[in-house]
């Protein structure tokens, strides 16, 4: 399975858990990097709802709206040849009832060609997974660190420190195992615990913030390739620096023009 010429499944990925092989997985939100990360030979391709603090300027995830969502995951799909596409259901499109919980997951594999839809939560989301999974939606769940929880959890911190939080988590991640999910994210979690989810779980736990003993890594990609700015967070590994390198092109640019050094090719015919 080192180079598949087929589109990754869910099948490939229980088979990778079983043979310790590990899941690398990234956020993307457009076609471009989504060609450049299924070339690299990325797994999954996440169109987080990180979007709305990534691409979309908002100031965290909660505003993302399903039509966002589901333009950014179809040109990530356009983009994608093997990965698998994930689209992350944003905030109360999920929640609010299982109908509508139905309709707005399918939406992702109908209208933008997702292979499966994420969710954030444990055991209260146990019966909304088990719904789409036996609809025929795969899932990936998302427990610890829950980012739409932001506001009630009056900011980010790690899940999972003191021993009953613990003890939930790993019984979040069996409920969500249990209701049928193929993966599930720990985010924020303390690397001991995650280990140990891990090793408790048949499917595959992937990680970000928790750890390198997950059966898969996630990352966001403006992290980690040196798009976010200047805040990098603790558990992002800086693998180059677009930002200056787009910078100091765009710089260029407008000198060559301004000063009137610009030499174009020449015109199409
Ligand atoms: O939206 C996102 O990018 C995510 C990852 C952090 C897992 O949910």
């Amino acid at each position: 399975m080192e180079s598949l010429e087929r589109r990754y499944t869910v099948r490939d990925l229980a088979k990778m858990k079983a043979s310790g092989r590990r899941i690398v997985m990234v956020t993307a939100y457009d076609a471009i990097m989504a060609r450049l990360a299924d070339a690299a030979g990325l797994h999954l391709l996440l169109v987080g709802d990180s979007m709305g603090n990534t691409v979309l300027g908002y100031e965290n995830t909660i505003p993302v709206t399903m039509a966002e969502s589901l333009a950014l995951t179809a040109a990530v799909r356009r983009g994608a040849r093997r990965a698998m596409v994930i689209g992350d259901m944003p905030f109360l499109s999920y929640q609010v009832s299982l109908e509508e919980a139905v309709m707005n997951a399918g939406r992702y594999l109908k209208e933008a060609g997702a292979d499966g839809v994420k969710l954030e939560g444990g055991r209260v989301m146990h019966g909304v997974i088990r719904r789409l999974v036996d609809v025929g939606i795969p899932v990936m769940g998302h427990i610890g660190l829950l980012p739409q929880s932001v506001l009630k959890d009056g900011g980010y911190r790690i899940h999972g420190k003191s021993q009953a939080e613990a003890a939930a988590l790993l019984d979040d991640a069996l409920a969500v195992q249990e209701a049928g999910a193929f993966a599930v994210v720990l985010e924020g979690v303390p690397p001991a615990l995650a280990a140990e989810i891990t090793a408790r779980l048949t499917i595959p736990t992937i990680g970000i913030g928790a750890g390198p003993h997950c059966d898969g890594q996630v990352q966001v990609i403006t992290d980690i390739l040196g798009l976010g700015g200047d805040f990098v967070p603790k558990h992002a590994k800086v693998y180059a620096q677009l930002g200056q390198a787009v910078l100091d092109g765009l710089k260029q640019y407008v000198r060559e023009v301004t000063e009137g050094d610009f030499k174009p090719g020449p015109p199409e015919n």
